[in-house]
């Protein structure tokens, strides 16, 4: 058992759901952190010539809004895949795990960040193909499904003249019979061998991070009441040899910069090194966003991989002001981080070489 968080080696980041997408744009830091959008489909021998592969419109994946994140980590030769997030709906999940030929098989272990449905929809279908994946051979048993104990009946948020519902998260029955095993936890503890650490809840220190003004919940006796903290968000944080803490957000209600600030009180004295995911400053005013970019500026994180709910005027501020950090997190994606750096493609490299072998 460990309590403590263990270095990994790399860390692979397949983005299944994201708002964005751009298959297009390189990764601008190649060195740090490869990003490989394409996948070729093999074109039989001849039938147009010399080409060998095909770029179809039908493999690349969609944006839908939420956030899924399929986190490989290893370490010599252990190996641990953590699903953080299943995004908005099923069909969204699916399409895009078959778009970018993702093998769900080797994932253990499901973390919702917090009950919102733009994160939670998708979490029976992910369960359901995990465990269609799984091959006979293989040891694992049903996924563990990791969440806050607190989910609300219905969350919604005060638009003014009306209270505007989310739809409902998906029960704890149901997850269960999708085939997966729900563990309740609003504590900080470590999976997978110690390769990733999931938080508890995060302490509100900032006084600019308010949480979700206006946000309310349903109580069941048919009264709606004020829940602005969304006190269940729960992050995920690994440990990247040689460089640092790599902080996993699904959509930052605590605060990008309380959550990091927490990740550093959690990460046994590394640094911060890179922050993924939802920054939720979208719906920010200019003096949130300044106060936010100052904030992450005094973490001194290296890279910053924004997606989801962060908005484009903050991520244009990061490029602006943190300039050689910004690696755009887009739906389709494949991300990895390596602590002995990496050749800028290598990703792409693997893909083609594995079409060649199978070609033999
Ligand atoms: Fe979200």
């Amino acid at each position: 058992m460990f309590t403590m968080l263990r270095d990994v080696d790399t860390i692979d980041i397949q983005v299944l759901v994201d708002n964005e997408i751009d298959p297009i744009s390189k990764s601008q830091s190649p060195a740090v952190v490869d990003a490989t959008s394409f996948r070729l489909t093999e074109l039989p021998r001849g039938s147009r010539g010399p080409a060998a592969m095909e770029m179809r419109m039908d493999n690349i994946c969609c944006g839908a809004h939420g956030l899924s994140l399929m986190i490989t980590a290893a370490s010599g030769e252990t190996k641990h895949t953590l699903l953080f997030d299943a995004g908005p709906e099923e069909d969204v999940f699916e399409r895009n795990v078959k778009r970018s030929r993702t093998d769900l098989s080797g994932v253990e272990h499901v973390h919702l960040s917090h009950w919102h449905r733009d994160h939670s929809g998708g979490i029976p279908r992910a369960v359901r193909l995990i465990n269609a994946a799984r091959k006979e051979e293989n040891p694992l048993g049903q996924p563990t499904v990791d969440v806050h104990p607190d989910r609300p009946i219905y969350r919604g948020f005060n638009a003014g003249p009306f209270i505007a519902s989310l739809e409902a998260d998906p029960t704890f029955e149901e997850i269960e019979s999708a085939g997966g095993n729900v563990v309740k936890n609003d504590q900080s503890h470590t999976v997978l061998d110690g390769m990733f650490m999931v938080s508890g809840e995060v302490p509100r220190k900032t006084e600019y991070e308010v949480g979700f003004p206006r946000g309310m919940r349903f109580t069941g006796k048919g009264e709606w009441v004020p829940d602005e903290l969304i006190k269940d968000e729960r992050f995920v944080v690994c440990k990247l040899r040689e460089k640092g803490l790599v902080v996993f957000a699904g959509c930052s209600h605590p605060g990008i910069v309380n959550i990091c600030r927490h990740a550093l009180e959690l990460g046994g004295g590394a640094p911060l090194y890179a922050v993924i995911g939802g920054f939720h400053l979208a719906d920010g005013d200019a003096a949130k966003l300044e106060s936010s970019i100052n904030g992450l500026k005094a973490l001194t994180p290296q890279i910053l991989m924004p997606g989801h709910c962060t908005g484009w005027r903050f991520k244009f501020k990061i490029e602006q002001e943190m300039a050689g950090s910004l690696v755009p997190c887009f739906s389709g994606t494949k991300y990895t981080l390596n602590a002995d750096g990496m050749q800028e493609g290598q990703n792409l490299l693997k893909d083609l070489k594995s079409f060649q072998s199978k070609d033999k």
